[in-house]
């Protein structure tokens, strides 16, 4: 990240975001959350960085339903928030990964915003890579309470209101391919290598909605 583009100051208040619409809340909210998990499996992630991740998907995890099914509750937006601080500061930290470099092509290829790719491909990306980062989706697991996280991260985008699919959003099947071959040629460093087969397979899943292949799920 260029130091061009990290803030001076950054001001969480409760009070601010009340007037947030859910909309803008929960893909604000599904970023966050992708900020956190993300930080458990890119190379430079630590231990001090896994309590910081755990953390803030746990906070996101509580805070984020209260705060699209009711508003104006600072609590919730409090909660929340906090989760999205410990994401800020794991973005400075250890930086992003897989996820985010999907994210960020689906977006300048097709102006999807950044908190809608977040919420289709978050679930996708921790099925993907949770055959090869055992420990790391145990840590997550017990921190949200929930078996699965995968799983429990696309019932969460759909709790919120979010697009599941990137077909529901536009993205035409066919125009997949040439992310494909981008993330294959990045080489990204990630738990799981990044070959042509398995990434088609991702975000195929991610366009049509077919729920996440899990080490933990049932598909
Ligand atoms: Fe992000």
């Amino acid at each position: 990240v260029s130091p061009d583009a990290v803030p001076c100051v950054v001001i969480y208040d409760p009070m601010v975001a009340a007037s947030l619409p859910p909309k803008e809340t929960a893909q604000s909210g599904m970023n966050s959350l992708a900020h956190s998990v993300e930080a458990l499996y890119v190379p430079d992630a630590n231990r001090l960085s896994d309590i910081l991740a755990t953390e803030g998907a746990r906070a996101l995890f509580d805070g984020l339903p209260g705060c699209v099914e009711r508003p104006s509750d600072l609590g919730a937006r409090a909660t929340a928030m906090y989760g999205g601080l410990l994401g800020g500061l794991l973005v400075a930290m250890v930086g992003i990964g897989l996820h985010h470099k999907i994210c960020h092509l689906l977006g300048g290829r097709f102006g999807l915003p950044h908190g809608v790719s977040n919420g289709i491909i978050l679930p996708q990306v921790i099925a993907f890579n949770a055959p090869a980062m055992p420990e790391a989706i145990d840590r997550l697991a017990s921190a949200i309470g929930e078996h699965d996280p995968s799983a429990a991260c696309f019932s969460l985008a759909k709790r919120l209101g979010l697009p599941l699919t990137l077909r529901e959003v536009g993205v035409a099947e066919a125009d997949l391919a040439p992310v494909v071959e981008d993330i294959v040629a990045g080489q990204i460093p990630n738990p799981r290598p990044t070959d042509r087969a398995a990434v088609t397979d991702l975000l195929h899943r991610a366009w049509s909605g077919e729920l996440p292949r899990s080490h933990r799920g049932r598909n």
